[in-house]
C-alpha cells in the first residue's frame, strides 16, 4: 500500500511511525513532513493547505489511502476532494470538519443537543459585545474568535476591563483576521482539564487513552498559551466513572449531534474537557489528533492504527481492536526560545541518537541541511516521549532523554506531568 501523510508536525512523525508498524504499508509518503519524518517518509515539497497539488500528486500516484492530520485542509474539503478522485481518505468531511472550523457552530450544537459546556453568547456586532460585557456582573470571561486562529484565538479575562479589551483586539482591530468578526464570550470554567481523542465512523465511538496537555509555556503554567509544551497520558483524573460519564453525556451525544444535523463524522474527534465541579463540560472540539496529545496516546496504542482508521472510512470500527497499554506516557516538548512569539530557527540540534536509545523523538520543526544535518526549523522543534510501566517513569525518562539535545535558545518545561504526578498521590 502507498499511504501519504498530510502535514508536517510532531503528531504527523508519530503517526507516520505507527502507521509504518504496518506490514502492508510499502510506500510512505509526506506533505510537507519534516527533518524527521524524513528517515520514515518520502517528502513530498506540498504545502499541507496545498489541497489541489495534493488531490492531483495522489491521482497521480494512485495512493491508497491518504491521512489528513493538520485541521487547515480538513475545513478546506481535503477528505473531500480525494474522495471524489477515488482515494479513501482519514479525517473528517469538510461539512463534520466545522466542529473545529467554527466555535459558533460548535457552542450552538452543544445548546441544541444538550451537551454540558460553558454558558456563552455569540456576538458579531462590536457594541452589543460591549453592551452585553457591561451588563454583566464583574467575574472572569472566556473570549474566543470564531474561526481557526492557530489555536492563539482564545483570550482568558480576569475581569470585566480585560475581556472589553479583548473584544476590541478581536473585532476592532482585526488581530486575528476574519476569524475574530465573529466571537463567543464564555463563562469561565474551572477544573482540570482532560484530553481524549476518539475514532469514530459514525456509528460506535471508541475513546482513546486520556491524556492532559500543558499549554502554557512557561512552569507553573505561566506565560503565554502555546500549541502544547508537553503532554501525559494516562491522566490520572479521568476515572472510569469520569470516562462513563463522559461516553453517556458527551461523546455519544456529539457522535449523534452530528449524525443528526447531516454532518456525520468520521475520523478522530478530539475533546477538550474541563471536569468541573458540576460534572464534565466541552472547552473544545477538534476535528482531529491533538498535537502533542498524539505523541503520547500512539505510542500506548497495541492495535493497528492503519486498520483502525481504515474502518472508520469504511463504517466498520465496530469490527477492529482498538486496544491501549496499560503504561503510560509523557512528552517533553523542546522549542525555540521566544516561541510563541519571536524566534531564530537554523541552528544545528545534536544528540538525537543519543536520546533516541532510551525514548523516542519525534520531530515537529525540523529540517535537513544539504550535508543531512537536522536543524531548527520552528517554534516547536522536537517532542520526547517515554513509555514505562508508571507515570512517574515515564516523565523520567523522557527527561533523561530530553536533556541528551541541545540546539541554541533551547527552551522546555521542566514540570510536565507533575500536577498529573500530584493527583496520583491525593
Ligand atoms: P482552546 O483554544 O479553546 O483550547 O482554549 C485554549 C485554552 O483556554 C484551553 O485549553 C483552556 O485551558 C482555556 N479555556 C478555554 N475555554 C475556557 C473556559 N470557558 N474556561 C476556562 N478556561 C478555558
Ligand atoms: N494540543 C491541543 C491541540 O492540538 O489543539
Amino acid at each position: 500500500m502507498k499511504v501519504l501523510i498530510v502535514g508536517g508536525g510532531g503528531r504527523e512523525h508519530a503517526i507516520a511511525a505507527k502507521i509504518a508498524e504496518n506490514p502492508d504499508v510499502t510506500r510512505l509518503y509526506a506533505a510537507p513532513g519534516n527533518g524527521g519524518m524524513a528517515t520514515l517518509c518520502e517528502l513530498v515539497p506540498l504545502k499541507a493547505t496545498d489541497v489541489t497539488g495534493i488531490t492531483a500528486f495522489c491521482k497521480e500516484q494512485k495512493m491508497d489511502y491518504v491521512v489528513v492530520a493538520p485541521d487547515d485542509p480538513l475545513c478546506l474539503g481535503l477528505v473531500d476532494m480525494l474522495r471524489e478522485a477515488g482515494i479513501p481518505a482519514f479525517g473528517p468531511d469538510k461539512k463534520a470538519a466545522i466542529i473545529e472550523g467554527s466555535k459558533v457552530f460548535s457552542k450552538n450544537l452543544m445548546k441544541k443537543y444538550g451537551i454540558p459546556t460553558a454558558a456563552y453568547e455569540t456576538f458579531d456586532d462590536y457594541d452589543r459585545a460591549v453592551s452585553y460585557l457591561n451588563a454583566q456582573p464583574e467575574g472572569r470571561f472566556v473570549v474566543k474568535a470564531d474561526g481557526l486562529a492557530l489555536g492563539k484565538g482564545v483570550i482568558l479575562c480576569a475581569n470585566r476591563d480585560e475581556a472589553l479589551e479583548a473584544v476590541g483586539t478581536m473585532m476592532k482591530h482585526h488581530a486575528f483576521g476574519a476569524s475574530g468578526s465573529r466571537v463567543v464570550i464564555e463563562e469561565f470554567l474551572e477544573g482540570p482539564e482532560v484530553s481524549v481523542l476518539a475514532f469514530t465512523d459514525g456509528k460506535v465511538i471508541r475513546p482513546m487513552v486520556s491524556s492532559m496537555d500543558h499549554k502554557r509555556a512557561l512552569d507553573n503554567d505561566e506565560g503565554l498559551n502555546t500549541g502544547g509544551m508537553g503532554t501525559i497520558a494516562p491522566n490520572p483524573c479521568y476515572t472510569p466513572e469520569v470516562a462513563e460519564r463522559c461516553m453517556r453525556e458527551i461523546f455519544l451525544p456529539t457522535m449523534n449531534a452530528m449524525n443528526a444535523e447531516g454532518r456525520t463524522f468520521r475520523g478522530c474527534l478530539y475533546f477538550g474537557l474541563m471536569l468541573t465541579k458540576d460534572g464534565p463540560k466541552v472547552i473544545e472540539y477538534n476535528c482531529r489528533f491533538g498535537d502533542p496529545e498524539t505523541q503520547v496516546v500512539l505510542p500506548l496504542l497495541k492495535s493497528d492504527l492503519l486498520t483502525i482508521m481504515q474502518a472508520t472510512t469504511n463504517g466498520t470500527l465496530a469490527d477492529v481492536d482498538v486496544t491501549f497499554d496499560t503504561g503510560s506516557a509523557a512528552c517533553v516538548v523542546l522549542s525555540s526560545g521566544g516561541y510563541p512569539q519571536k524566534y531564530q530557527t537554523g541552528y544545528p540540534i545534536s544528540g538525537l541518537e543519543e536520546a533516541g536509545r532510551t525514548a523516542r523523538v519525534f520531530h515537529a520543526g525540523t529540517r535537513l541541511d544539504e550535508d543531512g544535518r537536522v536543524l531548527t526549523s520552528g517554534g516547536r522543534v522536537l517532542g520526547v516521549t517515554a513509555t514505562a510501566p508508571t507515570l512517574r517513569e515515564a516523565i523520567e525518562r523522557a527527561y533523561g532523554a530530553a536533556e541528551k539535545i541541545s540546539f541554541t535558545d533551547l527552551h522546555m518545561r521542566h514540570d510536565i506531568g507533575q500536577r498529573a504526578l500530584r493527583e496520583v498521590h491525593t
